[in-house]
C-alpha cells in the first residue's frame, strides 16, 4: 500500500529496536528457562511494598487518576530535595522525552546527540524534522567541551544521558557546569539521568542544582530501572516551575496510570528495599567487572546497573550465541561498537550464568581461530 501523506521525517525514522523479550525468546528457540539481561530491568522489583499498593490500587481502575498529580509530584520532591512545582510526570521517561522534544524542536532546528547514546533521541527528534548533529564520544565518555563547540546558531537542544547507555560512563560537575555556562541562552539541555540511583560518584554531575539556579536545563528520570516498576511506565521532569507549566501543557493529560502511581508512591514512602536492592547491584556490578577483566577483556567502568565490555569478537555472534544458551543480552553493533555487548547486572546466580557461559563461548571462539 502506498503510504501517501505522511511526512519525509517520520517515513526516514528507524525504528527503535528493543531488547529481545523472554517471551519472544522461548518461543523462538523452544527454551524453557531464559535470563534477560538486555534491557537493564531490575530483577529484584517490584518490591512488596509497591506490589501490596498496585494490587489495592486494582479495583480503582475504573477511575481516571488525579490529574493534578499531587501527591506524586510531592513524594518525588521530597525524595530528590526540590519543591514539587519543579516536578511533572509521564508515561515513563519516554513519555517526558517526547514531551520535551515538542516542546522544544520545530522544523529544521538543530539537535545535538552525543553519537553513541540512547537512541530515542534521535529518533523522536527526527519525527520533529531536526536536523541532527551527532558529536562523538571521548573513551566512550560524553564529551561536553566538544558539544560545546558543535553548538551554532540553529541548536535549539542538546540531549545529555548521564550515566550514558549503552557506555555507563558520566561526565563530572565541574565539566557541566563549564558546559552550562558556554551555552547561548536560547538552547535546552535535557539531562536524561535514567540510571542516576546506581551512581557512587561523589564528581556526578549535580543537574538538579543547575535546574534550582535557573538554567536551561530538564533532568528527567524514571522509576523503571533502581525502583524496579518499568512495566508500570512512571518517568518524570526535573524544572523550573514555568518549565514544568510547559511541559504540562504539552504533555497528555492523564499521561501516568494508577497502577505506576501505586507503586511509585509505595516505594517512595518506605525505600528501605530500594536502597537494600541498589547496593546489592552496585556490589555485584564490581563482581561480575571483576570477572569479565579476569577474562582479558576490555571494560568500561560502569555506574549504571549494566556493563559495557569489548572482546576481539564480533558482538553479535556473541549474543546469538547466548541466546542460544538461554541469556538475552545486549550487542553494541547498532551503536557503531561491533565487538561490544551491553549486560544487565541481574541476580548473582543469573550473573553468574552469564558469566560461565561467557568462558564456554571464548573457549569455543578460541579454538576456531
Ligand atoms: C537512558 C534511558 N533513558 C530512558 C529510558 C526509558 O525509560 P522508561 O522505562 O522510564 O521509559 C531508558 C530505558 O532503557 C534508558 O536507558
Amino acid at each position: 500500500m502506498a503510504l501517501n501523506g505522511i511526512p519525509k521525517a517520520i517515513m526516514q525514522v528507524k525504528p527503535y529496536v528493543p531488547g529481545k523479550t523472554i517471551e519472544e525468546v522461548q518461543r523462538e528457540l523452544g527454551l524453557e528457562e531464559v535470563i534477560k539481561l538486555g534491557s537493564n530491568e531490575n530483577p529484584y522489583g517490584p518490591f512488596d511494598c509497591s506490589i501490596k499498593a498496585m494490587q489495592e490500587e486494582l479495583v480503582n481502575l475504573n477511575l481516571y487518576p488525579d490529574a493534578s498529580f499531587v501527591e506524586i509530584k510531592q513524594l518525588i520532591g521530597d525524595y530528590i530535595g526540590v519543591p514539587r512545582d519543579y516536578v511533572a510526570v509521564s508515561h515513563g521517561a519516554e513519555g517526558m522525552l517526547e514531551t520535551l522534544v515538542r516542546c522544544f524542536v520545530e522544523v529544521g532546528d538543530q539537535v545535538i546527540i552525543p553519537s553513541v547514546t540512547y537512541g530515542l533521541y534521535s529518533e523522536i527528534s527526527r519525527v520533529m524534522g531536526a536536523e541532527i548533529k551527532y558529536v562523538p564520544l571521548k573513551s566512550h565518555t560524553i564529551d561536553l567541551s566538544l558539544i560545546s563547540g558543535a553548538v551554532n546558531s540553529k541548536t535549539k537542544l542538546i540531549w545529555l544521558c548521564n550515566p550514558n547507555n549503552p557506555t555507563g560512563t558520566i561526565f563530572t560537575d565541574d565539566d557541566f557546569k563549564q558546559f552550562m555556562q558556554s551555552l547561548p541562552d536560547r538552547v535546552w539541555v535535557v539531562v536524561d539521568e535514567a540510571y542516576a540511583e546506581f551512581v557512587e560518584t561523589p564528581e556526578y554531575a549535580n543537574s538538579v542544582q543547575a535546574v534550582l539556579e535557573g538554567k536551561q536545563v530538564v533532568v528527567v528520570r524514571t522509576f523503571s530501572k533502581a525502583f524496579g516498576l518499568a512495566g508500570a511506565r512512571l518517568g518524570y521532569a526535573l524544572a523550573a516551575p514555568e518549565m514544568i507549566s510547559i511541559i504540562d501543557k504539552v504533555s497528555e493529560p492523564f499521561n501516568a496510570n494508577r497502577i505506576g502511581l501505586a507503586g511509585a508512591k509505595a516505594i517512595l514512602s518506605d525505600r528501605r528495599d530500594f536502597e537494600r536492592f541498589r547496593k546489592q547491584i552496585i556490589s555485584d556490578r564490581s563482581d561480575v567487572a571483576a570477572k569479565l577483566k579476569e577474562m582479558g577483556l576490555e571494560v568500561i567502568t560502569s555506574n549504571a546497573n549494566f556493563i559495557f565490555f569489548q572482546t576481539p569478537w564480533d558482538g553479535r555472534l556473541l549474543a546469538q550465541n547466548f541466546l542460544r544458551l538461554g541469556i538475552i543480552v545486549r550487542p553494541t553493533a547498532d551503536w557503531g561498537l561491533p565487538n561490544g555487548i551491553r549486560v544487565t547486572v541481574g541476580r548473582p546466580e543469573e550473573n553468574e550464568k552469564f558469566i560461565k557461559a561467557l568462558r564456554k563461548t571464548i573457549e569455543t571462539m578460541e579454538k576456531e581461530v
